[in-house]
């Protein structure tokens, strides 16, 4: 098949640009260095790949997405980088220590007590380096610790997600403010001890020289998305949005994908050489720049999404296409869902 022939909306992935990020991210941070991150594509295809890539451990936002990788075999090493206090989800993970190593982020007594509960075996402290979200101040992270091994639990090390500095674009000025974040994190780490020290993303990646960050939770930089473009990191797109134009006229076209199969939350998405005018449930509206033909009904489009981890999570299936345009593998988006 053809990807002028799939059913639209329809995720399209081009394989041998997903292998070129891979291959970008894992010479800067090769195997344990890189803690690639599950929820930008939540597909078991892609964490597959991954492996192969030399990454055997990985970090995770849900217990599914742990669950579904250790009943795969895929990956070894697991840290679900979230406070989670669901009984259930908890003893569920608990139960399959016996197939992989899990670590559980913890940022208060009552993180710690429902994990110690579950049956849980091994955590990290969750440390606060700016971001308004989780993880507990630094000055206290010692104390939890100290509480986790008093109980019995291994205390793998620290984690702190500098979310609130992806986007900075001055690169000096980012470099400062990553620094000082890791500087709190390093200071949580010297009471909390444990071998990891775990921070970071995509749009951070090239940050940690001369700090003491030892893995790298980058994810995006998979499949990437146009927000994380505006960096100019090697990454390139290697995902899509496919759809099919489905009316036009002579000042705009409208095709059959919108805000049910596009994330949003970072803005519009992107059409080469097309300008988006808005996106509807089913639809998004836009028109050729000048000098580009309209396109013609019936014509695919291949739309960039502003934000790649929730558009994933919107889809079934990803299919994955040679630089014919031929569909070579359908790879189920199988770790959605809690
Ligand atoms: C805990 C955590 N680590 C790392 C990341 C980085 O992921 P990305 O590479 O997609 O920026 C995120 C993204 O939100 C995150 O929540």
């Amino acid at each position: 098949m053809n990807i002028n022939e799939l059913p639209t909306p329809a995720v399209v992935i081009d394989m041998d640009l997903l292998q070129k990020n891979l291959a970008t991210m894992s010479a800067i941070h090769p195997g344990r260095r890189l803690r690639p991150h599950i929820k930008a594509h939540k597909c078991s295809g892609i964490a597959a790949m991954q492996v192969a890539a030399g990454h055997n451990s990985f970090t995770c936002a849900t217990p599914r997405e742990i669950l579904g990788l250790v009943h795969l075999g895929i990956g070894n090493d697991f840290l679900l980088a979230n406070e989670v206090l669901d009984e259930s989800r908890l003893t569920a993970l608990a139960e399959a220590q016996t197939e992989a190593l899990i670590t559980v982020a913890i940022d208060s007594d009552e993180c710690l007590a429902a994990a110690h509960k579950a049956g849980i075996r091994s955590v990290v402290i969750d440390v606060n380096v700016g971001m308004p979200r989780c993880g507990i101040d630094p000055t206290r992270a010692g104390a939890l610790a100290d509480s986790a091994r008093a109980l019995g639990i291994d205390v793998r090390g620290v984690m702190g997600y500098e979310g609130h500095l992806m986007m900075v674009k001055d690169r000096d000025e980012k470099k400062k403010q990553v620094h000082a974040a890791m500087s709190l994190l390093a200071s949580a780490h010297a009471d909390v001890g444990g071998d990891i020290v775990s921070a970071g993303g995509t749009g951070t990646h090239d940050m940690f020289a001369g700090t003491t960050v030892n893995e790298v939770q980058a994810g995006s930089y998979a499949l990437m998305d146009s927000q994380y473009a505006e960096l100019g990191h090697d990454f390139v797109q290697a995902m899509w949005v496919v759809g099919t134009v489905i009316s036009t006229n002579e000042k705009w076209s409208v095709i059959d994908a919108g805000i049910k199969s596009l994330a949003m939350d970072h803005g519009n998405p992107t059409i080469k050489d097309h300008a988006v005018w808005f996106c509807s449930d089913e639809h998004t509206t836009f028109s050729a720049n000048e000098g580009t033909p309209t396109p013609r009904v019936g014509e695919r489009v291949y739309v960039t999404p502003a934000h790649i981890d929730p558009t994933m999570a919107l889809h079934d299936v990803a299919y994955v296409a040679n630089i014919y345009g031929d569909v070579i593998d359908e790879w189920p988006i199988d770790l959605r869902g809690w």
